[in-house]
């Protein structure tokens, strides 16, 4: 059967529009100024967008199933209960999920829990909360912005981190609790953050190079590279390989420190210049991004992807770099902007390699 001209016209037409849009969406990204007047994004819009992704993501049984599993979570959160909770406290269990932490605080004496979410899975939270006959719990279905208990509260209870720490809105949603009706002098569980931002070099088997970095059976990809995307998102990868980076090039350390009980959602840094020497000599394939929340001393949760008892279920995030190799002794200076935290496609970074010693310099909040 013959296919009709205007058939014909639509399909070009359409092809037409599919290759400008991509061509155009390059373009557009590479320029900021522009994008943001073609993207317009109001705070209102990305808040309204995070709620509804934030919310779908875990009404269903999958991500709470992750988390639950995650032992090296899960021994943590108990034994920061266990401490942190004292016999008759308030407490406001933020983002209750499946109520695990609401019925752990209840089980260590809290008299009185508010189990608050915004998402659906709160209905199944409230029936196993029945099926394991958990008191003291009210569940409350709300975000927790609209949220005012009749008295103030002793314990801001939350596991709000995203796999880069900041991405599932943890420093402005506990802040604004805290703020709002946490007692003066009460706690925030938990509430030390260290985020790290660290040069690393991926085991060879892993390496995924860029396109135009790539001949494969003799077929070489270097034209592609004046079509570098310009989208941030290419740039990223996520991963929870456990295999994946072979070394740190430095010695790690915090690149931002926070406490919830103090921090300022506004105060945050707009950039972090971070500065290694490096000590295992390698190539540089990215920055791992991951975080450790800290109870005292003795207690944290890390995501490090070398800690081999790392929480598995939350991933790291390599910020892809050109590739450099550096020996032992050689600086690297990097320098992370965001533009917001919460959002990762607002982030860009640099590495440059330094002639001379100098100071670590790092930024604590
Ligand atoms: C990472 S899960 C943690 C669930 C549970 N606390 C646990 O430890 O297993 C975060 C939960 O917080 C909820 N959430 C996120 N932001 C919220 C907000 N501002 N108000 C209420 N619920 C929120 C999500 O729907 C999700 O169930």
């Amino acid at each position: 059967m013959s296919i009709s001209p205007l058939r014909r016209f639509s399909l070009w037409l359409s092809a037409g529009m599919r290759s400008a849009l991509a061509w155009g969406g390059d373009w557009i990204w590479a320029r900021p100024g522009i994008a943001r007047w073609i993207y317009p994004t109001t705070a209102e819009t990305r808040e309204e967008d995070y709620r509804v992704h934030n919310g779908a993501m875990f009404a269903g049984f999958h991500e709470q199933e992750r988390m639950l599993a995650d032992r090296p979570r899960m021994a943590f959160y108990a034994a920061a209960i266990a401490r942190m909770i004292r016999p008759g406290d308030r407490v406001i269990d933020l983002g209750t999920g499946t109520g695990i932490l609401a019925a752990l605080a209840a089980r260590h004496g809290a008299a009185h829990v508010y189990a608050l979410d915004h998402s659906e899975i709160l209905t199944h939270a409230q029936a196993l909360a029945v099926a394991n006959r958990v008191e003291n719990v009210e569940f409350v279905a709300t975000h927790s912005t609209a949220f005012t208990p009749a008295e103030k509260v002793d314990v801001i209870l939350h596991e709000q981190m995203g796999d880069c720490l900041f991405d599932e809105s943890m420093v402005a949603n506990v802040a604004d609790l805290r703020d709002r009706v946490l007692k003066p002098g009460g706690r925030i569980v938990p509430s030390d953050f260290e985020f790290y931002c660290e040069p690393v070099m991926v085991r060879d088997s892993r390496v995924v190079p860029f396109i135009w970095e790539l001949e494969v059976q003799g077929y070489d990809y270097s034209s592609l590279e004046r079509h570098r995307p310009q989208n941030p998102g290419y740039y990223h990868l996520a991963s929870t390989d456990a295999g994946l980076v072979d070394h740190f090039l430095g010695d790690p350390a915090p690149a931002l420190t926070i406490d919830l009980h103090t921090v300022n959602p506004e105060g945050l840094p707009a950039e972090l210049v971070i500065r290694r020497t490096v000590i295992e000599a390698g190539r540089l394939d990215g920055l791992a991004v991951f975080f450790r929340a800290r109870v005292g001393d003795d207690l944290s949760l890390s995501t490090n992807p070398l800690d081999p008892r790392r929480a598995p279920h939350w991933g790291f995030r390599l910020l892809r770099t050109d590739r450099q190799v550096f020996a032992v002794g050689d600086e690297i200076e990097i320098r992370l902007s965001v533009e917001r935290w919460t959002e990762l496609s607002s982030w860009r970074w640099s590495c440059v390699r330094q002639r001379g010693a100098s100071p670590l310099a790092d930024v604590a909040v």
